[in-house]
């Protein structure tokens, strides 16, 4: 019987790679470091399915060298490294892992702003560096009160919701701006819907949970950041580009805000000498928003159950572009 042959560009958790294997014949990248765009095209030349990540970029001339390709199941929510256009054009399904991650994201999203806020990472590396010679100093390291002040959530999607939900056990005031107003989580939970610009100038703390999508794109630059409050944090778990990097250097440079926890760069890797990291009210986390042991691992088996489900000729548990099937008539 003819077994599917499916490329999967990364290490995953083995029970994922098991379950593909039962139904199909597997090739696994080897390397850390991802495939570059002439070896991904290589490595999908002939399969029918592929588990990819974030990192790989899936456009027009990868899917002109994988003629065979039915079915990309990312491991992500993120959606912005695939053209879905151009998968839905040619009926290829399109998987992807939202819900298991958002937890893990938005605890995440609660380290970085804790970290900026009180000036974790500051003070660890002043006390490795041997500089702790003075015993509590009333007026040391001194950082922002975070119990009590107001957090604004921009896209209130699955990881939003979950850092509001955070806020409001931190004694938060908790405001939002999404595409769509949520009246129900507004009377379940607390929150305040507020137009953007009301965000951006009364939030304390800003957290960024939107796709990077056209509309998007530089979301926050130099005419958004001189709207925050000077003593503003800002915390970005979405994607690099939805931040105007060269703009937010210049807002912390300048003091227009006071500090910045970022889990994403635009671009990724940020390059070491990139001044941003020579500032101090600054955290850099490398893309690690959902990667805790578990999520990681629902995210794994997910992106495994959507791609056999859409070999098989069956509708995947998340599926990004549904509209193909109707093409397949499934
Ligand atoms: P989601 O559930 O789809 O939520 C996204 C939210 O943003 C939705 O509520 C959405 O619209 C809102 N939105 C979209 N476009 C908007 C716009 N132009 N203006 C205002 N709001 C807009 O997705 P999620 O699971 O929360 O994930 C969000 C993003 O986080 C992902 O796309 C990914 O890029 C990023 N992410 C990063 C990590 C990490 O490791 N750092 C991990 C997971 C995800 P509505 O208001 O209409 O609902
Ligand atoms: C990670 O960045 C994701 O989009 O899931």
């Amino acid at each position: 019987m003819y077994k599917p042959r499916v490329y999967v560009t990364r290490q995953i958790f083995p029970d994922a790679l098991d379950l593909i294997e039962n139904h199909a014949e597997l090739e696994l990248w080897p390397d850390e470091e991802p495939p570059s765009p002439e070896q991904l095209k290589a490595a999908l030349a002939e399969v029918d399915g592929a588990i990819i990540n974030v990192m790989d970029r899936i456009d027009h001339s990868v899917l002109d060298a994988a003629p065979n390709l039915k079915v990309i199941s990312q491991v992500a929510v993120g959606l912005d490294n695939i053209d879905i256009q151009e998968a839905t054009k040619r009926d290829i399904l399109v998987g992807y892992t939202p819900g298991v991650l958002a937890k893990s994201t938005a605890d995440l999203a609660f380290a970085l702003l804790l970290a900026v806020a009180r000036r974790v990472v500051e003070s660890d590396k002043w006390v490795r560096e041997g500089n702790w010679k003075i015993s509590h100093h009333p007026m040391f390291w001194l950082g922002s009160e975070v119990n009590g002040s107001t957090l604004g959530i921009l896209g209130l999607g699955g990881i939003g919701l979950e850092t509001a939900k955070r806020g409001m056990g931190f004694d938060m005031k908790v405001i939002y701006h999404s595409r769509t107003r949520k009246p129900d989580m507004e009377k379940k939970h607390g929150f305040k819907y507020a137009s953007l610009k009301r965000v951006l100038t009364e939030s304390d703390f800003i957290s960024i949970h939107v796709p990077l999508t056209s509309e998007t794109h530089h979301f926050i630059g130099a005419k958004q950041l001189k709207m925050m409050k000077p003593s503003a944090i800002l915390v970005n778990l979405a994607r690099g580009a939805v931040v105007d990097t060269e703009a937010l250097y210049e807002a912390l440079l300048k003091g227009q805000i006071a500090g910045a926890g970022l889990d994403v760069f635009d671009p990724e890797p940020v390059p070491p000498e990139h001044p941003i990291l020579g500032l101090d009210n600054v955290v850099v986390l490398p893309h690690i928003g959902s990667a805790s042991n578990q999520s990681r691992r629902e995210m794994h088996l997910l992106a495994a159950r959507n791609l056999v489900a859409g070999l098989q000729g069956n509708r995947m548990e998340e599926c990004a572009n549904p509209t193909v099937y109707d093409s397949l008539g499934i």
